[in-house]
């Protein structure tokens, strides 16, 4: 391979897969970005390049990298005609990382980028012949995922999975689709699906600031450490290293004998579970405490989740408040990764154990980056208060009129 198009430089995935590329090819690579601003652009791929490279040790190689002002929303990748005709003529792989990974976005938002934005690339590899790896994701699986004792296999595809709660779910069985339709059509093609993207597991490295949508679990983190406070869950919980990630997209990408026409599940083999995740909290230091779910939930719904005074809310929170409907309904699906470990395996790379040294190695660079206190700095801790505070619109409306209404001394 000696000219790669890459999708999503300037995300999670997309920057360490460069990373990879610049480390194990000597491809150019030049990488989609939207925006027309070509210094900008440069600046927004090495952030995140030089995030994950914190030595910049690749810095002699960023030569190879091609920012190429684009949008794979538009027809031609929203390309101008002479750099469409020039890209097909020397792109030997395309690998599409970029996605609208919104949980809470509508279908109509999405799809421009995760649905035809796919069938945008491909209509760029099948002009061009070149083969194409997407990363879809593991949450194709749909409600499937609440289905005890279902196992997603990597050849399945459409087994009967309903998105009713999620549109970035249907987008990505969609797209999968598109894929499978086009390779009857010649396209060649890989398909991974990955867990939920965590950080290096070397390093520790998550560009944290560097991109526009943290990953929820990082969230997630935040809001644990912030209010020390949460509900006990025995629920499988997925932990997938990035590098994990992007070394299987470039094996797989470039053992098209094998892997063409396949579709590998990337889940960690070994999930670890909520509670596990919030006991290696505790070790590495913080305060967490344990209340019974429907109480912390009735209590964070009715604002009476006090922290410094205040009702407690987050990112995490608010996405749970959306999510949570009262029901005990548990992600109880497995993802079968045979092939994916029958093909990587051999090649050395493994998916890292969810164990207490990655986690803390999560939580280390957190903190040293500023996005997490560390855990002697922690708190103030959330308390669940008896009374709820008024908070609500109409209550502020009303205490306002009635003190503007008060008659003065
Ligand atoms: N993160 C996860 O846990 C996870 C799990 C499973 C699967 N995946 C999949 O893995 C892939 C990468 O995810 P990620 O976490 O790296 O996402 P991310 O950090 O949000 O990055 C998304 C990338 O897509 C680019 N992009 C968005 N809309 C675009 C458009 N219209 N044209 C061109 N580029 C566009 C973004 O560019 P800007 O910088 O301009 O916004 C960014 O580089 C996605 O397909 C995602 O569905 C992710």
């Amino acid at each position: 391979m000696s000219n790669i198009l890459l999708t999503g430089s300037t995300g999670v995935l997309g920057g360490r897969l460069l990373q990879e590329l610049l480390q194990h090819t000597d491809a150019v690579v030049y990488c989609l970005v939207r925006g027309t601003d070509a210094d900008l652009a440069r600046r927004r791929i090495e952030d995140v390049l030089y995030c994950y490279d914190e030595a910049r040790t690749l810095a002699g190689q960023a030569w190879r990298v091609v920012p190429v002002s684009g949008d794979v929303s538009q027809p031609w990748l929203g390309l101008d005609e002479g750099v469409w005709r020039e890209l097909l003529a020397s792109i030997d792989l395309v690998l599409h990382c970029a996605a609208n990974v919104s949980l809470v976005a509508s279908y109509n938002k999405i799809a421009p980028v995760n649905v035809q934005g796919v069938q945008h690339v491909i209509d760029f590899c099948l002009a061009g012949a070149a083969p194409m790896l997407f990363a879809s994701s593991f949450s194709m699986v749909g409600d499937k995922l609440y289905e005890d004792g279902f196992v997603l296999k990597e050849s399945d595809l459409d087994v009967g999975q309903g998105f009713e709660n999620m549109d970035y779910e249907r987008s990505k069985f969609t797209a999968e689709k598109l894929i499978r339709d086009a390779g009857r059509r010649g396209l060649d093609w890989v398909v991974v699906r990955p867990g939920n993207i965590w950080g290096d597991s070397v390093t520790g490295c998550y560009p944290l600031t560097q991109t526009k949508v943290k990953g929820i679990y990082y969230e997630m983190l935040r809001s644990l450490v912030e209010a020390g406070m949460t509900f006990p869950s025995d629920e499988d919980f997925d932990i997938t290293p990035v590098d994990y990630v992007a070394r299987a997209c470039l094996h797989l990408a470039t053992h098209l004998e094998s892997s063409r026409h396949c579709t590998y599940n990337l889940t960690n083999p070994r999930p670890i579970t909520y509670d596990g995740i919030v006991a290696a909290l505790r070790r590495h230091g913080y305060t967490v405490r344990d209340v019974e779910m429907h109480r912390y939930f009735e209590a964070l719904q009715q604002g009476r989740l006090l922290r410094a005074g205040k009702p407690y809310r987050s990112v995490f929170t608010d996405l749970l408040s959306v999510f949570y409907d009262g029901g005990d309904e548990k992600e109880r699906a497995r993802y079968d990764t045979t092939q994916a470990e029958a093909a990587l395996l051999p090649a050395g790379i493994a998916c890292a154990a969810s164990d207490q040294a990655l986690i803390s190695r999560y939580l280390d660079y957190a903190a040293r980056v500023g996005f997490l206190a560390a855990p002697r700095a922690q708190g103030p801790l959330a308390e669940i208060c008896d009374a709820a505070l008024p908070q609500g619109f109409m209550e502020r409306l009303y205490d306002g009129d009635l003190s503007e209404a008060a008659p003065s001394p």
